[in-house]
């Protein structure tokens, strides 16, 4: 996939769209690619899943688009937030943009949130309130993320709190100033199952209630289903595929996506099995030159381990980066 095509535009006015964004990471001994040729776009209200197994990319490619790279990892490319272009911004103004623009949740609440300080404390921090003010607010942010009673939730300190409270509260914290794009980081995964249906259940009615714009990065399937009309599929640092998830969980196209997805759907003939996903993601410096994917692929032949497919629509807002899809069809090839 060498391309920098975006995904297929959706109606409606993009608050973020992203260019031919390519992270690397500065060694000693050189660059290490980990992202590459990566575009999209969100448009105002869209629910957006990013998907992939462990080590795709997922996590920079968040931070990329909130402008906070760890040190030493490089983004180049493009990232417009209503226009603005992010990796053009010192990092001042860039802090002022994000925290108006954004709220973000972690995987682990613990982690994010201050074990000294008590929730009124940090709350009031998120809220930028002083020293006089009552809090109103706050309080009225706990419990629109369902807490009950939230004066006793304000006056405890973190490990006070059950992993689902915490979360609650981190998500409360991330809603503060009103964002108009709230990013999930794999936001149920340090939580046990019930509760993380709770959590998804809050997540859900939050949309609904706020209608703000969401972008969930999981490995969890479940949750994008529940939570994003719309999944990009990453596979070492690259987007194999995009679609409607109901499409793209009714009839993944790229093999890897299908995998994923646990769907075995057999080739017509049946000579073949449609997928295989053993093995593990490679490491940025063993990817291919052509399809990231190849080692893996039941489906591989040529040019796969050679030229990069291009990342071309291959159905209404549904976009692959493959010759030889599931289901034995091969993809339109540019230039073929
Ligand atoms: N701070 C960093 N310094 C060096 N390499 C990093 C850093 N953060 C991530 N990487 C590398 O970049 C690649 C992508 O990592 P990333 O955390 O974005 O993956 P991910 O898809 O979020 O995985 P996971 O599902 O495990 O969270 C990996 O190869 C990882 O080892
Ligand atoms: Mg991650």
């Amino acid at each position: 996939m060498t391309g920098t095509a975006p995904v297929s535009p959706a109606s409606g006015n993009p608050i973020l769209e992203v260019e031919n964004l390519s992270i690397h990471i500065r060694h000693a001994y050189g660059d290490t690619p980990v992202v590459s040729g990566l575009s999209f776009s969100v448009v105002e209200g869209e629910n957006l899943g990013i998907v992939g197994e462990s080590g795709c990319g997922k996590t920079l490619t968040g931070l990329a688009v909130i402008g906070l790279l760890p040190r030493l990892v490089e983004a180049s490319g493009s990232i417009r937030w209503k226009g603005q272009d992010v990796l053009d911004l010192s990092p001042a103004e860039r802090r002022a943009l994000m925290g108006r623009e954004i709220g973000m949740v972690y995987q682990d609440p613990l982690m994010s949130l201050n074990p000294g300080m008590t929730v009124k404390a940090q709350m009031r921090q998120a809220l930028r309130l002083d020293g006089d003010h009552k809090g109103g607010r706050m309080y009225e942010l706990l419990e629109l993320v369902h807490l009950p009673n939230p004066r006793a939730i304000a006056a405890a300190y973190p490990f006070q709190l059950s992993g689902g409270q915490r979360q609650r509260v981190l998500i409360a914290m991330a809603l503060a100033r009103r964002p108009s794009i709230l990013i999930g980081d794999e936001p149920t995964t340090a939580l046990d199952e019930t509760v993380q249906a709770q959590i998804v259940e809050l997540l859900r009615s939050l949309q609904a209630e706020l209608s703000f714009t969401t972008i969930l990065i999981t490995h969890n399937l479940a949750l994008v289903k529940e939570l994003c009309e719309r999944t990009m599929v990453m596979y070492a640092g690259q987007l194999v595929e995009a679609a409607q998830t109901r499409e793209l969980i009714r009839r993944p196209r790229h093999p890897y996506a299908a995998g994923l997805l646990g769907a075995i759907i057999s080739l017509e003939g049946g000579e073949r099995p449609a997928l295989s996903i053993d093995g593990v993601v490679p490491s940025p410096l063993e990817f291919s030159p052509g399809c990231r994917f190849v080692e893996r692929c039941a489906n591989a032949g040529e040019p796969c381990g050679d030229i990069p497919p291009p990342l071309e629509p291959v159905g209404s807002r549904h976009d692959l980066a493959c010759y030889f899809p599931v289901q034995g069809r091969p993809a339109a090839r540019s230039g073929r």
